[in-house]
């Protein structure tokens, strides 16, 4: 997994006050009423400092808020930085991600090559040290991810490396946030991998390099293997929908299948899990083709696969007690002489037949294909996660997933997830209503609805083909891309799924809730 900036992070027993570091974190809430104990401390050594700053009301301690104070050589640190917890009463888990975040983003801005983390002592009194930690891992390479492998000239001038180090001085503390942290730093660095793969462009990713990928990500990965399908083994199988999406291109479509099965007795009794992943990797819409405008925004229109893809190395690298599939309909949908067109009636690889109206509704004629391959799988859990409608874009905004799915069990599941994940998901219909549109007079579905509820009719559609599995279906169509940079990310592809997913199967490893 090739990694843009090269973010090590590890825990470390020491004093904040003696630590030697570019830049030493730490939190603050807005409703304090004087300095915690730590904080009291470092502003002694920096004579008044940082009473001083908050005083003049230049630091509020919001909640995506930072402030550098430099040191001059009283402490070890070179700066402090102020890290802005928000209100105490709302703090949790995804306080400190944001935090480390915030945090991580301000150092690679800063250009400096490590890092210290502090945890606040009001998160230590908490039991679950070790979830904290994992938090904070994640939140510190999802804040100093970067995407610029493709700008020349010396990577914008930063360093190519962060070294951070989650600092206390309680080993026992600091044994359990490291357990944590371990975690964190495999689903980290796999989401930050994912990040990088979803905003290489269509011209670099193509179904087969896509494939290539898969292939090398397995290898050296215990218990985890990939085949690949490629377009003369789809037409054997019969896989009508990815071939018909992929008619278009020269880049010829490919099905990614990874299969991770975990060594020893405890996996065997856990549900087979099938994660289906729609991995577009340019959508221009084909011959109902899209407006120029934002169309290059569908270069992310893999980021579904991807997630998937990523999720599967994580769970391999944890050596996770699941059995797990990962499935992957990769195609480029473009407009030229071989496209497939409106008005074709396309086999799937079920034999159910789907009237195209609209070649735009692409990403439900390639999951179907993938949707039907984890049923004869004999998969009992299906999930699917697909930048799929505009339509959930539009109902959701970009804050979170739409979720549809047949059972409620799955769909706590993923919600319970999605809580623990910061990866946020909620609820929509996928029900007989939506469905009934779905249906065609000339063949047995078509593959658009009529105008309103375009997120729950493709929803509809996908839940035709997952038999008896339980299925949930995740829309990621407004989060998959952060348009504009946040205290905690710069803009680009967000990674959205692979701390859901890595989550839900780490809780059912647990066998928890
Ligand atoms: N990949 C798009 C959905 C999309 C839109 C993702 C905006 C991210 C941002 C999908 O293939 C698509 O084009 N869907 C159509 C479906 C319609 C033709 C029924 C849409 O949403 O307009
Ligand atoms: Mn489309
Ligand atoms: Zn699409």
């Amino acid at each position: 997994m090739k990694e843009i900036i090269n973010v090590e992070l590890k825990t470390r027993k020491v004093e904040p006050d003696k630590i030697e570091t570019d830049l030493l974190a730490v939190g603050i809430f807005s409703d304090a009423k004087e300095l915690d104990k730590l904080n009291a401390h470092l502003d002694s050594r920096l004579d008044g400092a940082i009473e001083r700053l908050i005083k003049l009301g230049d630091f509020k301690a919001k909640e995506g808020t930072c402030e550098v104070i430099y040191s001059n050589g009283r402490i070890g640190a070179k700066r402090i930085l102020l890290v802005g917890l928000g209100e105490k009463k709302k703090a949790a888990i995804d306080t400190l991600r944001k935090a480390a975040a915030n945090a991580a983003k301000k150092a690679v801005e800063l250009k400096i090559e490590n890092l210290a983390l502090t945890l606040h002592k009001a998160f230590a009194v908490q039991s679950d040290l070790s979830a904290m930690g994992r938090a904070m891992a994640e939140g510190a390479y999802f804040g100093s991810y970067r995407y610029d492998e493709f700008v020349t000239g010396s990577e914008n001038g930063r360093p190519g490396r962060l070294e951070i180090e989650l600092i206390d001085s309680d080993t026992a503390k600091l044994k359990k946030l490291h357990d944590g942290v371990v975690k964190g730093v495999i689903i980290g660095k796999a989401q930050s991998y994912a990040r990088t793969v979803a905003n290489r462009p269509g011209n670099v990713i193509s179904p087969a390099k896509l494939a290539e990928l898969a292939k090398e990500l397995v290898s050296g990965s215990k218990n985890l293997n990939c085949e690949i399908f490629d377009e003369k083994q789809l037409a054997k199988e019969g896989m009508g929908g990815i071939l018909a999406v992929g008619s278009g291109s020269q880049n010829k479509p490919r099905f990614i299948v990874l299969k991770y099965n975990a060594a020893g007795k405890a996996a065997k009794n856990r549900p087979r899990v099938a994660l289906v992943g729609k991995a577009i990797t340019f959508d221009s819409g084909g011959i109902s083709i899209k407006p120029a405008t934002d169309m290059e925004e569908m270069k992310l229109d893999k980021s579904g696969g991807i997630a998937v893809m990523v999720t599967l190395k994580a769970v391999a690298d944890m050596g996770l007690p699941v059995n797990a599939v990962g499935l992957i309909p990769s195609a480029e949908n473009l407009p030229s002489g071989t496209s497939y067109r409106p008005g074709d009636i396309v086999t799937t690889f079920s034999g159910k037949t789907v009237e195209v109206i609209n070649t735009d509704a692409e990403g439900r004629m390639i999951l179907c294909d993938a949707l039907d391959y984890a049923v004869k799988e004999k998969c009992d859990i299906i999930i699917d996660i697909a930048t799929l409608t505009g339509a959930c874009r539009v109902a959701l905004g970009k804050y979170m997933a739409g979720l549809m799915g047949n059972d409620q069990m799955l769909i706590k599941q993923l919600q319970r997830a999605a809580e623990d994940s910061g990866e946020k998901v909620w609820p929509m219909p996928s029900s007989d209503e939506y469905a009934q549109e779905m249906k065609s007079k000339i063949a047995d579905l078509k593959n658009t609805g009529s105008k309103f509820g375009g997120a729950c009719t493709a929803a509809a559609f996908l839940r035709q083909f997952v038999g008896s599995a339980k299925w949930a279906h995740l829309d990621i169509a407004g989060v998959d891309m952060i348009d504009k940079a946040t205290e905690f990310a710069t803009e680009g592809a967000s990674g959205f799924g692979v701390r859901l997913l890595t989550t839900y199967l780490m809780n059912l490893a647990d066998q928890k809730r």
